[in-house]
C-alpha cells in the first residue's frame, strides 16, 4: 500500500486536533506527519497514537517533500501558505474561505460533486461549516425534486470560532455560576445564555459575510447559480454542533415520506425523526459523530411544493475536519471505508 507525507498546518486547533484524531482512527497510510502552528506553540509536542510529534513553525524547507498539506489555520495564512505548498509540489486542502470563491478551485463536499476534484490545480477547498452541514441534507432532495429556493436559520456552535471560542463559553459559564459578569475576548456579546446574530461583517444588503457564504457556497457545489439562498446566521451557546432550520421550496413537490425515505437512503444522513417521542436532531446528539443529523420532517402549509426540517452537524467534523478527511482518502485513492 502506498503512504503519504502528510503536513497539518494548524495542528493545535479546533479543527486541526481533530483532523489528527481522524488521521489515526481511519488508519490514513501515512509515510510521515509533519504538525504546524504558529510561534506561539513552538516547543510544543502533540500525541498521535503511541508517538510524540513536535510542532514547528511553517518554511519553506519544512514542507518540502510533502505529499498532502491539510491547511486549518484562517484566512490570511492559507494565502500565503497554499501557494508555497503547491510551489513544493503539494496538494493542500484549506478549511478557509480564501479560495472557495475561485473558479479554478473546486470547493468540495464528497457527498456532492466529488466529480469536481478532477479539476484541482494543487488547492481544493473545504466549504464554511454551515454549508458542508446543510449540502449534505439537501442534496438528496434537490437531485429527486430540484430545490429552487431555501430559507435556513443557524444555531451555530461557539467552537464554530475556534478553540478560543469554546474557551470562552466554558469561562463565561463559570463566571455566571460564580456571580460575575462575562468576560468578552473573543465574541463581541457575551455567549453564555444568550443568542447573537453571527458576528461577521454586514455588507449593503444586510447579510453577514456568514450567510453570503452559504449562498455563494451552496450554488457552487450545487453547480446551481441561479438558487435562491435567504440565510440567517446566529450563534448559540452551545459547546460544539451546529442546528439549522431548513425551508425548501421544490420544483416537483416532495411529500414528507417521499423525502424521509431520501433522506434515510442518503450517504452522510442520519435520520432523527420521531414524532412520537418527540425525538428530533440534538447538537448533544450530533457532537463527536460524522454523520448529519436530519428530521422534524413537514410539509409547509404556506406553499404548495415546500417543506420544513430541522439538522444538526458537527461542524468540527463533517463542517470541517471530517470533510477534509474525505477530501483526502479521494485524493489519496483510498476507498472511504463505510464509518
Ligand atoms: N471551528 C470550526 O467549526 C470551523 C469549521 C469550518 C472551518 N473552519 C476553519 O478552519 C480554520 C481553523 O479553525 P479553528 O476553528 O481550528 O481555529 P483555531 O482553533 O483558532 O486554530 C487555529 C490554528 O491555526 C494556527 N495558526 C495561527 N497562526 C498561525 C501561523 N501564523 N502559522 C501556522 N499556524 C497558525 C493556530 O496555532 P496556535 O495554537 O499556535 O495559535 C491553531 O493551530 C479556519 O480557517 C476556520 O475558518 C473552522
Amino acid at each position: 500500500v502506498r503512504s503519504f507525507s502528510v503536513a497539518v498546518i494548524g495542528a493545535t486547533g479546533a479543527v486541526g486536533q481533530e483532523i489528527l484524531r481522524l488521521l489515526l482512527v481511519r488508519r490514513f497510510p501515512l509515510k510521515e506527519l509533519r504538525l504546524f502552528a504558529s510561534a506561539k506553540s513552538r516547543g510544543r509536542r502533540i500525541r498521535f497514537g503511541s508517538e510524540e510529534l513536535p510542532v514547528r513553525e511553517v518554511s519553506k524547507q519544512a514542507l518540502e517533500g510533502v505529499d498532502f498539506v491539510l491547511l486549518s489555520a484562517g484566512k490570511e495564512r492559507a494565502k500565503v501558505y497554499a501557494p508555497e505548498a503547491v510551489r513544493e509540489g503539494a496538494v493542500v486542502i484549506d478549511n478557509s474561505s480564501a479560495f472557495r470563491y475561485e473558479p479554478e478551485v473546486p470547493l468540495i463536499v464528497p457527498e456532492v460533486n466529488l466529480g469536481d476534484l478532477d479539476k484541482h490545480q494543487g488547492i481544493v477547498a473545504n466549504p464554511n461549516c454551515t454549508t458542508a452541514l446543510l449540502a449534505v441534507a439537501l442534496w438528496p432532495l434537490h437531485k429527486s425534486a430540484r430545490v429552487r429556493r431555501l430559507i435556513v436559520a443557524t444555531y451555530q456552535a461557539a467552537s464554530g470560532a475556534g478553540a478560543r471560542g469554546l474557551e470562552e463559553l466554558h469561562r463565561q459559564v463559570g463566571a455566571y455560576v460564580r456571580g460575575l459578569p462575562p468576560e468578552t475576548q473573543v465574541f463581541r456579546h457575551p455567549i453564555a445564555f444568550n443568542v447573537f446574530s453571527h458576528d461577521s461583517p454586514i455588507s449593503s444588503d444586510g447579510f453577514n459575510e456568514e450567510e453570503r457564504k452559504v449562498a455563494l457556497e451552496l450554488r457552487k457545489i450545487f453547480h446551481e447559480p441561479d438558487l435562491g439562498v435567504c440565510a440567517t446566521c446566529v450563534r448559540v451557546p452551545v459547546f460544539r454542533a451546529h442546528s439549522e432550520a431548513v425551508v425548501v421550496e421544490t420544483e416537483r413537490k416532495l411529500s414528507v415520506e417521499e423525502a424521509r425515505r431520501l433522506l434515510a437512503q442518503a450517504p452522510g444522513v442520519r435520520l432523527v425523526d420521531d414524532p412520537k417521542t418527540n425525538t428530533f436532531p440534538m447538537p448533544v446528539h450530533a457532537s463527536g459523530r460524522l454523520e448529519v443529523l436530519v428530521g422534524r420532517l413537514r410539509e409547509d402549509p404556506s406553499h404548495p411544493s415546500s417543506l420544513a426540517f430541522f439538522l444538526c452537524g458537527d461542524q468540527l467534523l463533517k463542517g470541517a475536519a471530517w470533510n477534509a478527511v474525505q477530501i483526502l482518502e479521494h485524493l489519496a485513492g483510498i476507498l472511504p471505508q463505510k464509518s
